[in-house]
């Protein structure tokens, strides 16, 4: 048999069980992601069926110490409730919320634990809103338990509101200190992040200047983020000035940001401030490991953008496309546009998703 016949039996073989399972009609199944495919504009050549093979290490977070350790594994008592997927050079994991919460705490509670026997300190990277809340829970009970320890542990949050009374109970602040912090009694000292209101723009400069100065003396080995619906990470919004240079400042708010973080506020968007301060997109880069949640299907469509489509400054979560080590952990409903509405979200179905995709000519190659 010739290569290309044994390939397509093999992609044959694949899409059978979608067929059998998917609930839409096959050919409509099939047509969904030939359009979703295309609506893309770009998929990497790399993408990988090895990935597959639950045996093999599916990606390697750098640490400090020359080896390489795998990092995105998925224990076994969590094996059946995730799908593990790779879709430009970008690891993919669906699964339920609470389920997602226990995994990235794991990852960082193994990732803490391997770098103490080493003697060596750990730096997360924290972001706020609800999508983490579950791994902050995890990680409390971790402590608990006593399986986390705040030992030679920093965190240094993403961003902060700029114009809200220090101690008003929406700062990122007090978010961090009653979901996390004052239940692990991390010290004030251990955790960093922005002050929520300045008072002159000398004082604003000096609070940049000094997360600066801190992302230096604390690189981060691993970053949480959330993403805005309008594909947000941090708080940096979409806009053309938006590179992946582009560093730590002040930023406006924009109109979706206040809208959907109204919530918090009373549903009052006048109560939401209006501006921000964020790190920016190179220092979310700098981060060794990069662990993105979502959950919900407001936030399927930028998702399939920023994985899927080209790297665009007006869907600042595709800027993370530039990062070796991400893994985005995220529910069905997330992922509805990403694989398709109403799928089964199987490996065969992946590895049909991949053949396809392999098909479609690359731009600039
Ligand atoms: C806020 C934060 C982001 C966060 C995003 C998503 O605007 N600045 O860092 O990722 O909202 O929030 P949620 O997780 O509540 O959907």
């Amino acid at each position: 048999m010739s290569l290309a016949s044994l390939r397509l039996f093999t992609a044959f073989l694949s899409l059978l069980p979608t067929l059998v399972f998917a609930s839409k009609e096959p050919t409509q199944a099939i047509g969904v992601q030939m359009e979703r495919i295309q609506e893309s504009e770009k998929f990497s050549t790399r993408m990988e069926l090895r990935s597959y093979n639950s045996t093999q290490p599916v990606a390697s977070m750098p640490t400090t110490s020359k080896k390489r350790r795998s990092n995105w594994r998925i224990p076994p008592k969590l094996n059946a409730k995730v799908s593990r997927h790779t879709i430009n050079e970008q690891k993919v994991f669906i699964t339920d919320k609470e389920t997602g919460g226990e995994l990235v705490s794991r990852w960082m509670v193994n990732l803490q634990k391997r770098r103490t026997t080493t003697g060596e300190g750990t730096t997360f990277g924290l972001a706020t809103g609800s999508s983490p809340v579950l791994v902050y829970e995890n990680l409390v009970k971790a402590y608990n338990n006593g399986d986390f320890t705040t030992e030679n542990l920093n965190t240094i949050n993403l961003d902060e509101y700029a114009n809200l009374e220090a101690g008003h109970k929406e700062t990122y602040k007090q978010f961090m200190k009653k979901n996390l912090f004052d239940d692990i009694k991390l010290p004030e000292s251990q955790f960093h992040i922005f002050g929520s209101n300045p008072h002159s723009n000398d004082e604003e400069d000096e609070e940049i200047q000094r997360i600066n100065e801190l992302l230096k003396t604390y690189p981060r080995h691993l970053q949480l983020l959330g993403i805005g619906p309008n594909g947000h990470i941090g708080f940096n919004e979409p806009g053309k000035t938006l590179t992946v240079d582009t560093g730590a400042r002040v930023v406006k708010l924009a109109i979706a940001t206040c809208e959907a973080n109204s919530r918090f506020f009373d549903n009052d968007i006048n109560a939401v401030p209006t501006h921000a301060r964020t790190l920016g997109i190179a220092d979310i880069l700098a981060a060794d490991s990069i662990v993105i949640l979502a959950w919900g299907e407001a936030k399927a469509r930028a998702i399939q953008k920023a994985i899927t489509g080209p790297v665009d400054s007006l869907l600042p979560a595709s800027f993370l496309q530039r990062h070796k080590n991400v893994a985005w952990v995220i529910d069905k409903e997330a992922a509805s546009i990403l694989f398709g509405k109403g799928m089964r979200i199987t490996r065969s179905m992946a590895r049909m998703n991949l053949y396809l995709q392999k098909q479609i000519p690359q731009a600039n190659q």
